[in-house]
């Protein structure tokens, strides 16, 4: 725009066609396309405009997941879109480089919308940090994981009241809206995006020879030292950069395989992704010891809040938008106690940012959204962005979308 604002349109449309299996074709909804959406791409400190304009039969919303920005522009149920209109939130980027996400969020519907194919990337760049593979498609690759189930005739079995306790969990994977797909590589070493953008599917993502590799980045963005593992679990809205190095010529398999004790929202053992890289691949790359900056301090300040999950309550509650849960200043530094009933769940806070202090084999960066198995008790160090309106909430909730719309959810002011 003149002002020197970036400006992004995004066009939401009911009207897309998909073949997601061979011979049958699938109706989707989608973001200037059939299904999903492009990645939008914004830098720390520019000023960025997006419009958003919804062909939709019904009322939505648009969500930056992940992002620091005034309530206002945060796309919650607070910023509903009705159909036909526009909506312009603007906000100026003042956070690190990261992979975040957008989806829709409206009251009640987020599931059903998510899951008919509105979502796509949403990267932060930071153009003075230097050293890991960022050139989009040819060694840093965008990785969406979503299960879905058709009927016969080739539609979304749709999630709704009788998927289970946790929501649809689809028989057939998809990745970037393609089942089984197929990477050609022509570098041998590669950085994965890779978001969990199922409805209540958690992934443990590794390669089939469980190799090893690194972990280079958390949801909210880089790790100050890369982890090396053999599998991330992700649950949903969660996200992790990896960086595989493999040989020229080689063929792997990415594929997730999890516990199925019935712990987990998610069964069994399944292929994502076939990599094949060229004979004649790029030499690999010497990636940097750190990835990203030491954490800024998180400065105890003694305040705590504590969150009881049960099936579908917060604190022995379903959220109501009407209702404010908590107040909390800004800039805070809390801790966030979370404790968990016999159900899985995935907890995220929009506005902020957070590291989990306490709990079994996850990785330490910088994060949105948190998985809490069965029983768990985590505690997170929660940064609160600088924005305040005492009038307009930020959420949050379980990012299992059903138990989301569901009004396992709470809502806070900063002020
Ligand atoms: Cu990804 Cu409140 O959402
Ligand atoms: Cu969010
Ligand atoms: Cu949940």
């Amino acid at each position: 725009d003149p002002d020197g604002a970036r400006r992004f349109d995004l066009g939401l449309r009911a009207d897309g066609r998909s073949a997601f299996l061979p011979g049958r074709t699938t109706p989707t909804w989608g973001i200037d396309g059939d299904y999903l959406g492009p990645t939008v791409r914004v830098r720390t400190g520019e000023r960025v405009r997006m419009t958003v304009t919804s062909a939709l039969p019904e009322r939505t919303s648009m969500h930056w997941h992940g992002m620091l920005l005034p309530a206002r522009m945060d796309g919650g149920p607070h910023q509903p879109i009705e159909p036909g209109a526009t909506w312009r939130p603007e906000w100026t980027i003042r956070q690190p480089a990261a992979t975040l996400w957008y989806h829709p969020h409206a009251h009640g519907s987020t599931a059903v919308h998510v899951h008919r194919g509105l979502a796509g990337l949403l990267y932060v760049d930071d153009p003075g940090r230097a050293g890991l593979p960022d050139r989009y498609g040819v060694d840093d690759i965008p990785l969406i994981l979503q299960d879905r189930s058709f009927t016969p005739d080739g539609a979304f079995v749709e999630d709704g009241v009788d998927s289970g306790t946790y929501g649809l969990l689809g028989d057939t994977m998809l990745v970037n809206g393609v089942h089984r797909p197929r990477l050609r590589l022509g570098v041998r070493t590669v950085r994965l995006r890779i978001l969990n953008a199922a409805n209540a599917r958690v992934f443990h993502v590794g390669l089939a020879d469980d190799r090893p590799f690194r972990v280079i980045g958390t949801d909210a963005g880089p790790l100050d030292r890369a982890v090396e593992t053999t599998r991330v679990r992700l649950s949903p809205g969660e996200r992790a950069e990896i960086v595989l190095t493999l040989a020229a010529g080689e063929r792997v398999t990415l594929d997730s395989r999890g516990p199925a004790d019935g712990t987990e929202p998610e069964t069994g053992a399944f292929p994502l992704l076939l990599i094949e890289v060229a004979t004649g691949a790029e030499p690999a790359a010497a990636l940097p010891e750190t990835p990203g900056p030491a954490p800024e301090p998180f400065r105890d300040t003694g305040v705590v809040r504590r969150f009881r999950l049960d099936q579908l309550d917060i604190n022995g509650r379903r959220g109501d938008p009407a209702r404010i849960d908590e107040v909390v200043p800004a800039g805070a530094h809390e801790t966030w106690e979370i404790t968990n009933g016999p159900y899985a769940h995935s907890f995220h806070i929009h506005g902020a940012h957070f590291r989990v202090l306490a709990t079994e084999g996850a990785a330490a960066g910088p994060k949105d959204t948190v998985f809490v198995p069965p029983g768990a008790s985590l505690r997170l160090a929660v940064r609160f962005g600088t924005d305040t309106d005492p009038a307009t909430p930020y959420m949050y909730h379980c990012h299992l979308l059903r138990h989301e719309d569901g009004g396992m959810s709470g809502q806070f002011v900063v002020v």
